[in-house]
């Protein structure tokens, strides 16, 4: 029986207990929503980022990756609407002091106890909203005037738009063509919280695609349903998900159209991803305050500025989907175990090699060779250290797919047993065919028991 209900406290408290992700600063006091990854948080962040880009760029013909900085000219943000629009409604409270979104006030939690929402004491005392510019601010070079301001960046969005020419020129281009990249942004939330939900320093991924005017409804299409694919075939389950498009209030300025694709994550449906149908206002803007035109000439004379569809998400909130769609504990022989079934190539580690007993010379020699060969191409771990019982568990919690078992019968017939996480089977094998079978193993579809 898989888990129904998974609480976003049960995905903090197995991300800590096994090393996955850490409350930063933890010996200064912590810095509030601010978080460290572990080894294995590192091991899944570069499966997710690497099933990204082969999604985005590898698999394709018609996209290229960028990798630009996250200190730009401060006047791209002048030309993106950033410096006057990348606001939200801020109010504080006179008597407690602390600080909250005016437009998520249902969302937050007064100081006081019992907890209630801001407003609601007789003593509160909110000011009027006032806007907040999230972009962090910083200064370039050693004098800290208005000269040297600078922004950390809100989103790698611009870096691509700010290259266009280079890439259009360099790879000789015609739309639709698309690129992608992968970096952190910075966003000075009023109110972070609900783990790595929402934080003030993120990974994105986006990818912005340059198509022909006519043609940018048919790619907004495309790009929600390519994107929502992307997550069905690595494991989530489709009753989790769904697509919601904006209405035009709540559009950005620069959209033309918005779908979010929604998780139902613990706090109830919220954004996962956000496909936008940008137009033409970045390329615009940027040639306006540049002065440089961006827009596509072909060979013929034809000349237009295309318009930009741009599917954008943080690996932040792909990886609390994931850990929550993946999350399940059911009691196995009288004992309860936790089980993360995440897509095998997501899983932080993809196989366990363990020697059934860590003093036999003869077992440990054999599962040492198993491990050196395949730790070449895949992420193995050998482990041997407790009863076998508890190292199972062990690899169950952090989700790795198979474990591979050297025992007494492997030092006669070399064999092993490989024990599948999800069904608990298990089964025998040559030593000598485990690194093909894994592989194998690793090209089959997979689907989570968990159900749809
Ligand atoms: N370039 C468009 C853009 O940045 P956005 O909706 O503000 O649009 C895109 O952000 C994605 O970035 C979101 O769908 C979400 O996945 C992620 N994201 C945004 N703010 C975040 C935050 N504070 N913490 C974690 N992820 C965030």
């Amino acid at each position: 029986m898989a888990v129904e209900t998974v609480t976003m406290d049960q995905i903090v408290s197995l991300s800590r207990r096994r090393g996955f992700v850490f409350p930063s600063s933890e010996i200064y006091g912590g810095l509030g929503s601010t978080y460290d990854y572990g080894h294995y948080g590192v091991l899944l962040k570069n499966n997710i980022r690497q099933r990204w880009f082969e999604a985005m760029v590898l698999e394709r013909d018609d996209i290229v990756a960028l990798d630009s900085a996250v200190i730009l000219h401060p006047r791209v943000w002048e030309a993106s609407g950033h410096v006057e629009g990348f606001t939200d409604p801020l109010v504080d409270c006179r008597t407690c002091k602390l600080r909250f979104r005016a437009d998520k006030l249902e969302d937050s939690q007064c100081g006081r106890k019992p907890s209630k929402h801001p407003g609601e004491f007789s003593e509160c005392d909110l000011t009027e909203p006032r806007q907040f510019n999230l972009m962090f601010q910083t200064t370039v070079g050693p004098v800290e005037d208005s000269g040297s301001r600078a922004y950390l960046r809100p989103e790698t969005a611009q870096g691509i738009f700010i290259n266009f020419k280079n890439v259009l020129q360099l790879a000789r281009r015609r739309p639709p063509f698309g690129i992608a990249q992968i970096g952190r942004s910075f966003r000075n939330e009023i109110t972070p919280g609900n783990f790595l939900f929402r934080v003030r320093e993120f990974e994105q991924m986006e990818m912005e695609f340059f198509v022909p005017p006519p043609d940018s409804d048919r790619w907004y299409r495309y790009w929600i349903d390519e994107r929502l694919g992307w997550y069905l075939r690595y494991g989530l389950r489709r009753s989790r998900l769904r697509v919601r498009e904006h209405g035009p209030e709540e559009r950005s300025h620069y959209s033309r159209g918005t779908s979010d694709i929604e998780y139902e994550y613990p706090i109830g449906w919220s954004e996962l991803e956000g496909v936008a149908n940008r137009g033409d206002f970045d390329l615009t803007r940027h040639t306006e305050y540049s002065t440089t035109k961006l827009e596509y000439v072909g060979p013929d004379g034809e000349r237009y500025v295309p318009h930009v569809i741009e599917p954008a998400v943080s690996l932040e909130r792909i990886i609390v989907a994931m850990l929550v769609d993946a999350y399940d504990e059911e009691v196995v022989g009288e004992r309860e175990r936790t089980v993360l079934r995440l897509h095998p190539e997501i899983a932080p580690v993809t196989a366990a090699i363990l020697p059934l007993i860590a003093k036999d010379e003869g077992m440990v020699s054999k599962a040492r060779t198993l491990y050196e060969e395949l730790r070449k191409r895949q992420s193995v771990e050998y482990d041997d250290n407790g009863a076998i019982g508890r190292r199972y568990r062990r690899q169950d919690e952090i989700g790795t797919p198979w474990a591979f078992t050297i025992d007494e019968q492997t030092l006669s017939d070399d064999t092993v047993t490989v024990r599948d996480r999800d069904s608990l089977a298990q089964e025998r094998l040559p030593i000598g065919g485990v690194r093909a079978w894994l592989e194998d193993a690793l090209e089959r579809d997979w689907k989570t028991p968990k159900g749809d």
